[in-house]
């Protein structure tokens, strides 16, 4: 299948990959034919690219560093855990913790796999698949760490909860999205220091986990938020988060970033903005290029994505289709070979 936007999309094509909400429902199901009603009501909740069957491109599929029964899982773990914040009730440490086992355990036993959050989902599910993939992201960057299992169950609950304060501000600023003047966007950034009282004050989660809610936007420079912390002040874990807490925004919020641009801007700002090392066992635990996507080599001709080398992010393995047929190149191998763009 291929990864296509929702606009470049016909009637008649086949839709590859099932759609889920994050209550675990089925939103349309793999093998349906879309039609233009289809199309419009997907793009109505907000979808706006999806993975479309391809005959050339059928044995193509989207590996995923957890598996989709712990993900959907964990999506809608969050979707209860933050509903019930948002109505003032108590959660559980214990229902926290073994929400994120589940995908600890997976990426613990499944190591070799690069995390793909290339999302499909509707606009109203996005804060909750957001924190199910900041929470893959940073549990990959620290078991590249080698950090102990105690800190990545408190590296995970951070993640996962990292914007819980954003549901707890006034559903008229919620509603504006990303379109805030000045005074709405102070007033957005008080979702850390709330994530953190929440935390810390109602529920007593560890001073570790807080800290990441807390400090999830402070920048290396002292430049962030809510803090303005410098570098030596800022907790390991929640520089973790941060860098894959800004992946994710560049790649799935609007104007969307492919991963390739988004990941060179954070290496770009690496040691200024971002910690160094977090961004390079980062840069080794992403898929840039997802399967699907159709990109140009820098020999002029174009192909899709249509498998990843694990150990080399950056040079999947591209398939071309000429009228002639069709022939693969394993960039790991054919290194005179590179990406030159992503062709949308
Ligand atoms: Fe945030």
């Amino acid at each position: 299948m291929k990864l296509l936007p929702i606009d470049a999309v016909t009637g008649g094509s086949i839709l590859g990959q099932t759609i889920f909400d994050a209550n675990g429902r089925i939103l349309l199901v793999k093998g349906t034919v879309l039609d233009e009603k289809y199309l419009f009501r997907l793009a109505g909740l907000g979808i706006d690219s999806l993975y479309i069957e391809d005959e050339i491109l059928s044995d193509v599929t989207i590996d995923e560093a957890i598996s989709e029964k712990v993900k959907r899982k964990t999506l809608k773990s969050v979707k209860d855990i933050l509903k019930t914040v948002r109505a003032g009730r108590q959660i559980h440490q214990e229902t926290v913790f073994a929400t994120v086992t589940g995908i600890i355990n997976e990426l613990l036993a499944n190591r070799n796999v690069l995390a793909c959050v290339t999302d499909i989902c509707a606009r109203s599910d996005r804060l909750f698949l957001h924190a199910v993939n900041v929470c893959t992201l940073s549990l990959i960057v620290g078991i590249a760490q080698k950090l102990p299992y105690s800190s990545l169950k408190r590296l995970a609950a951070g993640a996962l909860l990292h914007d819980l304060g954003i549901i707890l501000l006034p559903e008229s600023l919620l509603r504006k999205g990303q379109n805030l003047d000045p005074a709405e966007q102070l007033h957005y950034q008080l979702h850390c220091q709330l994530g953190y009282d929440v935390l810390r004050k109602k529920y007593g989660f560890d001073q570790a986990v807080c800290l990441i809610a807390q400090q999830h936007h402070e920048l290396l420079d002292g430049t962030g938020y809510p803090g303005r912390l410098a570098e030596n002040k800022i907790s390991p874990l929640a520089k973790i988060v941060a860098v894959c807490n800004q992946f994710n925004n560049l790649v799935n919020r609007q104007p969307k970033m492919v991963p390739s641009e988004a990941l060179e801007q954070i290496m770009g700002l690496a040691g200024r903005h971002f910690d160094l090392g977090v961004v390079t066992h980062f840069a080794h635990s992403v898929v840039i290029y997802p399967n699907g996507i159709l990109v140009r080599l820098n020999t002029g001709e174009e192909g899709y994505v249509v498998g990843q080398n694990a150990a080399l992010p950056h040079r999947p393995v591209i398939r071309i289709i000429t009228a002639a047929g069709t022939k693969e190149h394993d960039l790991a191998t054919e290194l005179n070979l590179t990406i030159a763009a992503v062709v949308r």
